[in-house]
């Protein structure tokens, strides 16, 4: 079922309705940067994170699901993404490697988290003082809908006011995306400050 589970979600973000080539370009992520994608799912974004940052890069693929990370495992085996760990996760337990990242990514994942703030709050001890959080969630959709009947979204004022509690701002939003919002966070600091 998980496998299954992970195929459905690459076929998914792969499908150009989704836009995955528009998301690389607007996130600017670069060869050598470090990346963690927080329910990676089937690895979709985490081999194209891969290719992009290439052999002096990094990119964890972080999940709760152990299938899946096998799934991912295998994957990046098969295409010889070296640079690609598949990292388990429980909240608050990451072994990821601390003030080291460029980038952590949550793509249609927030939703499954249950103290988000306190949640954005730890992971941000593994980003750099100039790193972004990635933050990509389904709008609520049609009154009869999965995603509305099941509560697989969450609105983008949420997640600019968690956000906020664990010291990030709004950088920037894009709305390019049918079904999501994709805003891009950094740390609040002296040119915050400023602008507010
Ligand atoms: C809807 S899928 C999204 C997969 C991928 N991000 C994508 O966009 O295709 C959500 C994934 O998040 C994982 N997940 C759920 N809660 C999590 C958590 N607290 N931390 C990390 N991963 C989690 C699930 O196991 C699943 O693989």
């Amino acid at each position: 079922m998980s496998e299954f589970q992970a195929k459905m979600f690459n076929k998914k973000a792969a499908n150009p309705k989704n836009k995955p080539d528009q998301i690389l370009d607007a996130m600017g992520l670069k060869p050598g940067h470090s990346i963690a994608d927080i329910g990676s799912g089937g690895g979709y974004f985490s081999f194209r994170f891969a290719e992009t940052v290439g052999e002096k890069g990094e990119v964890y693929a972080v999940d709760t699901n152990q299938e899946h990370l096998d799934f991912v495992r295998r994957n990046a085996e098969e295409r010889g993404l070296h640079n690609l760990m598949p990292i388990s996760a429980s909240e608050g337990s990451l072994n990821l490697p601390e003030k080291a990242l460029d980038f952590v990514f949550m793509r249609n994942v927030t939703h499954h988290m249950s103290d988000r703030a306190k949640y954005f709050k730890e992971l941000s001890r593994y980003l750099k003082s100039d790193g972004r959080f990635v933050v990509i969630e389904y709008e609520q959709g049609r009154l009869i809908s999965f995603r509305r009947l099941f509560g697989h979204h969450v609105s983008k004022q949420t997640i600019v006011r968690e956000m906020r509690e664990a010291g990030y701002s709004l950088e920037k939003a894009f709305d390019f995306l049918p079904e999501q919002h994709f805003s891009i966070f950094e740390r609040i600091g002296r040119c915050n400050i400023l602008r507010d």
